[in-house]
């Protein structure tokens, strides 16, 4: 596995799906940083080849199995980091083959390819999507998977199918569950930018710029605090942190586990939409309007156990610091 590097340690190859995109782009930073060898394949259909300034980059589609294959081959990795993905919940109401067909079948593919050439050990995003409406809040990984939309159960059947994988043919992976992700590289090298910006903290920071006329607020009769939907928002940085630690302790104990990764409270939407007014200093348009399909009305994580086993140690738990982050590369953006 690896071979000797000039620091006399073992440089390990690590293939990463999806490196082109917001998250994928800054683990591909952290993992250059400690001496990784990343290659990055990315469609390039959401991101963006000035993104991959640590890794090589090889344009291709998870659908070409046998193009992928080929490239496992060549590369041998000792890894494989799979970000790739449709990520919009909404999205995904509307047209769930798209999701099934990205999510699903090209993660399969992307197995198949790995187990063709002997690769063991997989990273993959997962979504707190699959928890669906919880009966317990905060989340545990342990919760029963209800998702209620498409995006949700395509990341759900990945989990299934890991599981099947690592009996049969021994592939031992980590699965991260994600809450809300948000903020950029504090070094302003890295961020977010997608053309549709449908998230909520973008879509604000979009809004205070002025690229739209107003924000909408999403369902305002939700059985919460102030009726509007709780999210658990989490720095990119700190998330790319876990999947550090999450990689090199299955490297190290060859055993397949689930992580939430998420700071265990969470936010309103009008919370999140005053703290951006306050650290952009803009009082932007707001409108409330109807719920939008698919969405749960809370979602925070218990994250003790990647806190306990993984050691991970979050640096950002801030929501202000995170809008800053994103709000610096909103407004100084490299693409
Ligand atoms: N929202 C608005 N207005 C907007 C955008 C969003 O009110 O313009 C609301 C949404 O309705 C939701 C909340 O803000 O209640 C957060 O919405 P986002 O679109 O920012 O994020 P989601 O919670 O829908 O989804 C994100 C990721 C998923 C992940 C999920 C886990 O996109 O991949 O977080 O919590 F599964």
């Amino acid at each position: 596995m690896g071979y000797v590097n000039w620091k006399g340690g073992l440089l390990m190859r690590i293939l990463l799906t999806g490196g082109a995109g917001y998250i994928g782009s800054h683990v591909v930073k952290l993992l250059a940083k400690k001496g990784y060898e990343v290659l990055v394949i990315d469609n390039l259909s959401t991101g963006h080849k000035e993104a991959v300034i640590y890794g090589k980059l090889e344009v291709v589609d998870l659908k070409e199995k046998e193009k992928l294959s080929e490239l496992i081959k060549e590369f041998k990795p000792d890894a494989v980091m799979h970000f790739a993905a449709s990520i919009e919940v909404e999205e995904s109401v509307r047209n769930p083959t798209k999701y099934y067909r990205n999510n699903t079948v090209n993660t399969l593919n992307l197995l198949e390819a790995m187990i063709e050439n002997g690769v063991k050990f997989f990273i993959f995003s997962s979504t707190a999507a699959v928890y669906g409406i919880p009966e317990e809040i905060p989340i545990r990984e342990d919760a029963s998977l209800r998702p209620i939309n498409p995006y949700g159960k395509s990341k759900a059947f990945v989990e299934e199918i890991l599981k099947d994988f690592d009996s049969a043919y021994g592939l031992k992976y980590i699965s991260l569950r994600y809450f809300n992700v948000a903020g950029a590289d504090p070094e302003g090298e890295l961020g977010q930018s997608y053309k549709k910006a449908t998230h909520l903290i973008t879509r604000a920071l979009k809004t205070a710029k002025g690229e739209f006329d107003k924000l909408y607020i999403f369902g305002t009769d939700y059985p919460t605090p102030d009726g509007t939907a709780i999210r658990d928002y989490i720095h990119v940085m700190d998330l790319a942190e876990a999947h550090i630690l999450a990689l090199e302790y299955l490297l190290e104990n060859k055993k397949s586990d689930i992580f939430n990764l998420g700071y265990g409270h969470g936010y309103s939407v009008r919370e999140v939409v005053d703290i951006v007014k306050r650290v952009t200093g803009i009082d932007f348009p707001v409108e409330e309007t109807a719920r939008r399909p698919g969405d749960p009305p809370v979602l925070i994580a218990d994250s003790s156990k990647a806190k306990s086993v993984l050691n991970w140690n979050p640096k950002y738990d801030n929501l202000g610091f995170i809008i800053k982050t994103a709000w610096n590369w909103e407004l100084n953006r490299r693409y």
